[in-house]
């Protein structure tokens, strides 16, 4: 199974409408956080269907590592992100000891 992309780290802010209907991307690799835009068709995941039955503002998921989607869950927090290709952490001239 494919892994998902971490889209954010933090939880994703949206007012959701009454009776409207949302799809939360699960896969992170949607341009349209955190909807789906898609981009998973290549992948294993599905986009998670979501019914707001008021008008809401909800936390969704930006790591994609919730136990709870759409929801942040706080996973976020545990996440620490592997160096990038070309990070080097003496590139500011710091020290680190
Ligand atoms: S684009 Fe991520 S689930 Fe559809």
């Amino acid at each position: 199974m494919n892994k998902p992309v971490i889209s954010d780290n933090s939880p994703i802010k949206v007012t959701l409408g009454k009776d409207k209907k949302y799809f939360f991307c699960a896969c992170g690799r949607s341009g349209n956080q955190p909807f789906c835009d898609g981009s998973h068709k290549e992948t294993d995941f599905e986009p998670v269907k979501y019914v707001a039955e008021e008008k809401v503002m909800v936390a969704f998921c930006g790591c994609k590592q919730s136990k709870h989607p759409p929801y942040c869950d706080d996973t976020h927090i545990a996440i620490v992100e592997e160096p990038k290709e070309g990070d080097d952490p003496f590139e500011s001239g710091e020290r680190i000891i």
